[in-house]
């Protein structure tokens, strides 16, 4: 009964998308309709700037975080926290707060897997970045940072629960990504810093 309701809770708290309401109270726009259309921490980087796009880069990692310790703190084991950051992350994704349309999940899975398997996200985390510096194609990074987590938490040998978690991530990361993989195989994804196409 706790894990439901914990699973719960945490969806509720994934659902608070940050990019939609820093948009909404700064510039009083719905960032659903600007520059990718994603309710995420790139979308908002591209449309308000740094500050605002690190704002919701941060906040959305803790969400996950914060999931995964209220799953923590109602059960010792290790499935009620991984439910409780894959519900948060659901809840980012498709949030009912805002029409079930939200972003791709990437920076509050960044916040569950941390909160699960630290080294193994922060090393997917270093070759998502050198992805990104290399390309300046955010979303490729996104994209190797899904598909590295799970590689590595084999690697380190980390519970199955985890790895069955990120594979799961990995998943929805590449099922939200779907235009971004288009356009990357294109050529015409849009590049970090420059102008949106
Ligand atoms: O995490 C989202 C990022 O990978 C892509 O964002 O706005 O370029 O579709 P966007």
């Amino acid at each position: 009964m706790l894990t439901v309701i914990g699973v719960a809770i945490s969806y509720l708290l994934g659902s608070i998308s940050f990019s939609i309401l820093i948009a909404k109270w700064f510039k009083g726009i719905d960032i659903r309709s600007y520059g990718s259309g994603n309710a995420g921490a790139t979308n908002t980087l591209r449309v308000l700037g740094k500050g605002p796009g690190a704002a919701v880069f941060l906040l959305d990692i803790v969400k996950g975080i914060a999931a995964v310790v209220l799953g923590y703190l109602l059960s010792d084991g290790q499935w009620t926290a991984v439910l409780c950051g894959l519900a948060a992350i659901v809840g980012h994704n498709w949030p009912i707060w805002f029409g079930f349309k939200g972003g791709k999940g990437i920076a509050t899975t960044v916040g569950v897997m941390c909160s699960l398997a630290l080294l193994p996200t922060l090393i997917a985390g270093l070759i998502a970045v050198a992805a990104i510096a290399a390309t300046r194609y955010v979303s490729l990074g996104s994209l190797l940072f899904a598909l590295a987590t799970p590689v590595l938490i084999l690697v380190w040998q980390k519970p199955y629960a985890f790895f069955w978690a990120s594979l799961l991530l990995c998943i929805f990361a590449f099922v939200r990504h779907r235009s971004n993989i288009v356009k990357l195989l294109q050529g015409n994804e849009n590049k970090l810093g420059a102008r949106r196409r």
